[in-house]
């Protein structure tokens, strides 16, 4: 899983680079070189009144197919707008809101992301093997 961050004024990147070092070193990229291949989970802000930014939009009109999942940053002090972009864009793209964080996030915000990076990377169970009846043959 690769991160894919948008970030203005540093609170995201400074989030994903933890995330991406806690996590064994994924690989981060931002949104204006990302040409990704693979699944990723996108990292952004909040900005205007609780809107996602035109350079999150941009990308993610070229780019849906890999998104996995959304984390979103914004700041309390925007009430009931806090952290919206991520809600927004769960809600466009049908994908899960892994966390919504103040600025750059806290610790519990970083095992969030950490304990949901795991799950997704973790393979899916085996469906269970049930012995086949066969008429006459048992
Ligand atoms: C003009 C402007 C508008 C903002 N609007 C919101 C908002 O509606 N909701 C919110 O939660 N945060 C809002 N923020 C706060 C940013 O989303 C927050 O500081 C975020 O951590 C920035 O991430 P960055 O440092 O990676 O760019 C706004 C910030 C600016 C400068």
């Amino acid at each position: 899983m690769h991160l894919i961050v948008d970030s203005l004024t540093g609170n995201v990147r400074r989030f994903a680079q933890a995330v991406a070092q806690a996590a064994g070193g994924l690989t981060m990229q931002g949104v204006q070189e990302a040409r990704p291949q693979e699944p990723y989970l996108l990292l952004t802000y909040t900005f205007g009144q609780g809107q996602v930014p035109a350079s999150t939009q941009a990308f993610l009109r070229r780019h849906r197919s890999g998104l996995c999942g959304v984390v979103s940053s914004g700041s309390y002090h925007w009430g009931a707008n806090f952290a919206r972009a991520g809600a927004l864009i769960a809600a466009d793209y049908q994908v899960p809101l892994v966390a919504q964080i103040n600025k750059s996030g806290t610790a519990a915000d970083r095992e969030q992301v950490l304990t949901w990076l795991r799950a997704a990377a973790a393979p899916l169970p085996q469906p269970q093997r049930t012995p086949t009846w066969t008429p006459g043959l048992n």
